[in-house]
């Protein structure tokens, strides 16, 4: 059980992975627009390569910037060519439900040997396909599902299950945090991984009372 950066600031990605807490890093476009990477396929290109090798062996997600399936086929295996560490992401349908990228998916994972995140997801249901086809990640995006009013730790829990009582290989993992508390419930509910934004991990990690605790003993120490 682990947690991984859902973020492509570099700095943020060395900071803590130099404190030996994070197991992973993933990304989309939204995140990587937002966090300033530019110039199309090149910046996307450049920005995964650099955060690969700060990471390395750790594995990085980069999704594919397409829905056609030939050029996910071929964006996956450009991807993949970057850096040993790179797996592929892959949204669970398209924008208006086509669902040949289930097809894509099982392609890469049984033909290629190329390491596919299926996201995206939503309900238990699409993560049990995705992992029958073959994924070796399946994300579930846990804050969305708790604004569109149903339980995201319950999916988990169902989740889990399925994937261990039939013998599964796929890793859950969980994104969409919207607070720190959503890191360990949803580990406690089955997630393998949760993936969030730099921001949680300093606030799971930094209490008040800690604060004040370590300013007694600072202030003794110098009295002794
Ligand atoms: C997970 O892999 C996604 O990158 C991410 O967590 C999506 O979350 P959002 O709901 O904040 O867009």
């Amino acid at each position: 059980m682990s947690i991984y950066l859902d973020t492509s600031d570099i700095d943020q990605i060395e900071y803590f992975h130099k404190m030996g807490i994070i197991r992973g890093v993933t990304t989309n476009p939204s995140i990587m627009l937002k966090e300033g990477v530019t110039g199309g396929m090149e910046g996307v290109k450049e920005k995964s390569k650099q955060i690969a090798k700060v990471i390395d062996p750790l594995p990085l997600s980069v999704e594919v910037l397409s829905n056609d399936y030939d050029e996910i086929i071929r964006q996956s295996q450009e991807f993949a060519g970057w850096s040993e560490n790179i797996n592929v992401k892959i949204t669970i349908h398209g924008p208006s439900g086509e669902i040949e990228n289930l097809r894509a998916i099982h392609y890469l994972e049984k033909e290629k040997n190329i390491r596919v995140n299926v996201t995206a997801m939503m309900s238990v249901q699409q993560c049990y396909l995705a992992a029958m086809a073959g994924a070796t990640y399946v994300s579930i995006f846990g804050g969305r599902i708790n604004n569109m009013g149903y339980s995201s730790n319950e999916e988990i829990i169902k989740l889990r299950k399925l994937l261990d009582d039939f013998d599964l290989k796929s890793k859950i993992i969980v994104g969409s945090t919207r607070e720190a508390l959503n890191v360990t419930e949803w580990l406690l509910s089955g997630a393998h991984i949760v993936t969030c934004q730099p921001e949680f991990i300093k606030t799971m990690l930094i209490h008040p009372y800690s604060k004040e605790t370590v300013k007694m003993f600072l202030e003794d120490a110098k009295n002794i």
